[in-house]
């Protein structure tokens, strides 16, 4: 038999939980067989782990998606890129006891991403994000495969739905240059020319150097460039969409 005192604190383990059975040891000699179902007198019960404020997830890494449940069997997952006016399903059917699940962070910008959780039976949203996340693209690229960029002075133009078009210079054995390819005029893409030595805006002709520095208006602003992080030993260039003004023109 399980002492009284024990029976309770198992009683209250099992009112938060999803149902246990097996074989429990109470003081590393006596085992008794439990098989019940949760009591669930406080009603279905899921919050998301840990608080979401703040936090930041780039574009193909894998996030994991933590809560806590009791007395529910199975969780539709949501997330909302604007902070809950659309939601979209990323798990149509996850096991609640599961406590987790791994999403793969979509190439997507938004800094009002939430969670929610919604139980299946009864289609009712029983947790949701504390506050909103940061969802950045992020590009990997693999150097050896883009010999374009293998001397200093090399270019490589790229098309990604995340980015548009995009231009990377090395700039140095280490060092890189990756160009947003909209005129800062008024936002109209740029095209090479000379070679691949500037760039000329179509639209009121503005002209930039391969840097994207400007050589002719009415342009005032060079080009604006993202975020990167070069890997020397691995060989791989990380793009983040995350833009700023160049600091050297
Ligand atoms: S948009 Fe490029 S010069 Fe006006």
């Amino acid at each position: 038999m399980i002492p009284y005192n024990r029976r309770f604190f198992l009683e209250k383990l099992l009112r938060f939980g999803a149902g246990f059975t097996g074989l429990v040891m109470l003081n590393g000699c006596t085992a008794e067989y439990v098989s019940r179902q949760p009591i669930c007198e406080e009603g279905p019960f899921l919050k998301l782990l840990p608080p979401d404020a703040g936090l930041t997830l780039y574009g193909g890494d894998e996030h994991s998606i933590r809560w806590v449940a009791g007395c529910v069997d199975f969780v539709r997952i949501e997330f909302s890129r604007n902070n809950g006016i659309n939601w979209v399903a990323i798990a149509e059917k996850a096991r609640a006891a599961a406590g987790q699940f791994s999403w793969e962070v979509p190439q997507i910008s938004s800094d009002l991403t939430l969670f929610r959780l919604v139980e299946i039976s009864s289609n009712k949203v029983l947790a949701i994000s504390d506050a909103p996340m940061v969802l950045i693209p992020k590009l990997l690229l693999v150097l050896k495969n883009h010999p374009e960029l293998g001397k200093v002075g090399g270019t490589l133009t790229l098309d990604r739905p995340a980015f548009g078009q995009f231009s990377i210079v090395r700039t140095g054995e280490a060092t890189f240059k990756v160009l947003n390819l909209n005129c800062t005029h008024s936002g109209c893409p740029v095209d090479p020319e000379n070679n691949g030595e500037s760039w000329l805006c179509p639209c009121h002709g503005s002209q930039f150097s391969k840097l994207g520095c400007v050589l002719r208006g009415p342009a005032r602003r060079p080009l604006s460039v993202y975020d990167h992080k070069f890997d020397a030993n691995s060989g791989q260039l990380i793009v983040y969409n995350i833009l700023s003004e160049p600091s050297s023109c």
